[in-house]
């Protein structure tokens, strides 16, 4: 196995262990409502936002017990995000992770909540005590601040507006590019400047250098997406191939074309890996997640 495939096996388990434990550990998690929050929480998924927070974190130096924390509370605003994202109000899509999406396996209106508690659960793990030790407790009180910002409507949230309004209309590349930033990349911007600040040890040339690697990645992330939509098929997705052209939404291969949009795909990994150039060999999992973002195939 590669070293690459092995830190991506460990964390994987990592963060879904974290994930396991922290939600058997919250009130009502034998109600139905529970059982959609795990349902939509630890029903797979690639968990490639917890693998940015620890390979940030391990870019810096080690991972702490706030960093499993970062990771796990990143993962639950993704699965709240899609569980949103997949509601008849949204994308009206039904099959996601290869299962039926939350509102057909449970209902609507519990899907809404499981979403809505999914997004309320990380901030309580974000903010619960930790070590107790004053560096530990400020690095938390940053890390609500990045990932609250990140979601509502300074991040994901104002993306997800953007794109609903975009249905049917045709958006400059500019305008293109911002939803792309704040639909996805900006939780995938969380999520490294999550893994950094969670060492407690990260400096701020460090920080900035990872936030433009982190803002490559983020659009890359969501133009491969576009680029699956088109390419690949239901099964290996484990969601509706074509969904955006079902939908009319405008994407990169909408407006750029399939070749143009590998292209800006590639520009981009080029430019994410630029920015890592004064980090180590310590940041070869940033590097090798940069190469895997734009070369999934799901
Ligand atoms: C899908 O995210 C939604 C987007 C932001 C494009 P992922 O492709 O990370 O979905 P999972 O978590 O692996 O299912
Ligand atoms: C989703 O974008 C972004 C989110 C904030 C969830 P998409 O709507 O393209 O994601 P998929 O293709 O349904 O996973
Ligand atoms: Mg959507
Ligand atoms: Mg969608
Ligand atoms: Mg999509």
């Amino acid at each position: 196995m590669t070293p690459f495939n092995q830190f991506s096996q460990t964390y994987r388990e990592r963060v879904n262990y974290t994930l396991g434990e922290k939600l058997k550990q919250s009130e009502h998690y034998e109600s139905r409502l529970g059982e959609a929050m795990s349902y939509s929480l630890l029903g797979g998924g690639k968990r490639v936002r917890p693998l940015l927070v620890y390979a940030a974190a391990l870019a810096i130096g080690k991972c702490t017990s706030l960093t499993d924390t970062a990771a796990a509370a990143v993962e639950s605003i993704h699965a709240y995000s899609l569980i949103h994202d997949d509601l008849p109000a949204m994308d009206d899509d039904d099959l996601r992770r290869g299962q039926p999406t939350c509102h057909i396996k449970f209902d609507e209106a519990t899907a809404i909540l499981a979403g809505d508690a999914l997004q309320t659960i990380a901030f309580d793990w974000l903010s619960e005590t930790l070590t107790g030790n004053a560096d530990t407790t400020a690095a938390q009180l940053q890390c609500v601040q990045i990932l609250s910002k990140a979601s509502g409507n300074a991040g994901m949230v104002a993306g997800q507006a953007i794109d609903l309004a975009a249905i049917n209309q045709r958006l400059s590349l500019d305008q293109l590019t911002q939803m792309h930033n704040l639909k996805t990349g900006a939780l995938i911007t969380a999520s490294i400047q999550l893994g950094a600040v969670s060492t407690c040890n990260a400096s701020d040339t460090q920080l900035i250098a990872l936030t433009h690697y982190a803002k490559a990645i983020g659009l890359a992330f969501q133009v491969q997406d576009d680029i699956l939509d088109v390419t690949s098929d239901t099964h290996t997705l484990g969601k509706q191939q074509g969904a955006d052209i079902a939908n009319n939404k405008p994407t990169f291969v909408s407006l750029l074309g399939l070749e143009a949009a590998k292209r800006k795909a590639n520009e981009l990994y080029d430019n994410a890996l630029t920015a890592l150039t004064d980090f180590d060999n310590n940041a070869d999992h940033l590097r090798h997640l940069a190469a895997y973002i734009i070369k999934r195939d799901f």
